[in-house]
């Protein structure tokens, strides 16, 4: 499906309460090392937007539950006994606490640990101990849990703090097309999250991990060993990264809207053989040799090409990375501490070879790339923090150079080391940060 055209992103400018930390091509080193906006963040940005708290698929039963966050907001995603969704801030009407305290699990209703008030997953307060000494006027169903607004994109559910958010569609823009695309790659066979996570505390600003899966310029020299070893067992196949002038490879930046980009190294990745092109892994000529037994060597081909390379990165602001086959979930913690969690994916009826493939394929990130890029995030959260007489960080590749242009599906494309992703990104903080202070 076409994209909306999209007219080229233009730099900020110094205007507005945040105007100070934007000049063209640069933002200010406080938007990674300031903890007030930090708290500014937390409360404005989270509190004004669609924030991704879980997938369908991980909440498949009548009262299953998972703990989540909306910004640094616990929050309980609930799967209620009618199959509907509800998102309920995790913080006792009575005196904060939280009344879920399990990761996930499956509950009709949740008891405070404190007073042991009951609260069921629609929210509503069902059990007060000694309720008497409230007086006669009490009411339980002021003690409701508060519940917050909640949709779905085919099993990405998002949810908001504000009820004034744009629909889910439309915040999504053309994010939408892209998602589209990475669940239609196999006959649309749903996508399962249903493997836990992997999860780690990095020492930095949630926005620098944000940064770097849109960053397609550090690949070649933050995973130099990665390449190699890649290099080494299967030749030249990771994606073009090593020719030298890789800004004139097909891989691409896109604008799709609302601070929403992707890193589409599919013209690379597919133009042979996405499953010819993918990492090492172990195990894989067995799993491809059981295929090709079972379906021949055509359609075993296919099916490895369809589902197991996705060749995008797709950042959706602010807190959902879809990389590759996996998704990862931002969970802000303190201005200089991000918890990362990467779940992996399976599809729903796909032959168990295909299934194990995904996951062996997904052991290359995190297991072996992310400890590169890990140790970025934290020397940059360093020189950002302890270096307060330099300023301004640099967000201008490809600003000027006149590289960029509407693509066929109409969406605003440039070159693959383009800081595109920033620019785009930071113009979605700006408005929905401005729009919060000007309330
Ligand atoms: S704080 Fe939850 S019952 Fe008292
Ligand atoms: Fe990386």
């Amino acid at each position: 499906m076409p994209g909306t055209p999209m007219p080229r992103p233009t730099a900020p400018v110094s205007a507005g309460r945040y105007g100070h930390l934007f000049r063209p091509g640069y933002v200010h080193r406080d938007l990674y090392a300031s903890p007030e906006l930090f708290a500014a963040e937390m409360r404005h940005l989270f509190g004004n937007t669609w924030v991704y708290v879980g997938h369908e698929s991980e909440i498949p039963q009548p009262n299953d539950f998972v703990m989540r966050t909306v910004g640094r907001r616990p929050v309980i995603l609930c799967r209620k006994e009618d199959g509907g969704l509800s998102v309920l801030l995790n913080r006792c009407t009575h005196r904060g606490a939280l009344v879920c305290r399990t990761p996930r699990g499956n509950a009709r209703h949740f008891t405070c640990g404190y007073h042991a008030w009951t609260f069921l997953n629609d929210g509503r307060c069902t059990g007060v101990p000694l309720k008497h000494a409230y007086g006669s006027e009490y009411d339980r169903a002021d003690q409701n849990l508060r519940s917050i607004a909640v949709d779905a994109y085919r099993g990405f559910i998002f949810a908001s703090v504000s009820p004034h958010v744009p629909p889910l569609v439309e915040h999504l823009a053309g994010a939408r097309d892209f998602l589209d695309q990475w669940l239609d790659r196999d006959g649309a066979r749903p996508v399962l999250v249903q493997n836990g996570d992997m999860q780690f505390q990095t020492h930095a600003n949630w926005k620098t991990v944000y940064d770097n899966a849109g960053d397609g310029y550090h690949p070649p020299f933050s995973h130099t060993s990665m390449l190699r070893v890649f290099a080494d067992r299967y030749g030249d196949v990771d994606m073009q990264y090593y020719a030298k002038n890789f800004d004139e490879s097909p891989l691409l930046s896109k604008d799709l809207g609302r601070g929403h980009t992707t890193l589409d190294q599919r013209p690379a990745m597919h133009a042979e053989s996405a499953w010819r092109r993918q990492h090492v892994s172990p195990g894989r000529e067995a799993l491809e040799a059981a295929l090709v037994d079972r379906y021949g060597a055509e359609e075993a081909l296919r099916m490895l090409d369809a589902s197991t390379g996705s060749g995008l990165n797709l950042n959706i602001f602010p807190n959902l990375l879809i990389i590759g086959n996996q998704i990862q979930m931002l969970e802000p913690v303190a201005v200089n501490r991000t918890v990362v969690r990467w779940f992996s994916t399976t599809l729903d009826g796909a032959p168990p070879e295909i299934n194990a493939t995904r996951l062996r394929l997904q052991e290359d990130f995190p297991s072996f790339g992310e400890v590169d890029d890990t140790a970025q995030f934290e020397s940059c959260q360093h020189g950002l923090e302890d270096v307060p007489e330099l300023e301004w960080v640099d967000i201008r590749r490809h600003m000027d150079t006149g590289a960029g242009r509407t693509d066929t599906d109409g969406y605003w494309r440039e070159p693959i080391s383009s800081d595109l992703h920033l620019r785009c990104y930071y113009g979605a903080w700006r408005r929905i940060m401005e729009e919060a202070a000007a309330r």
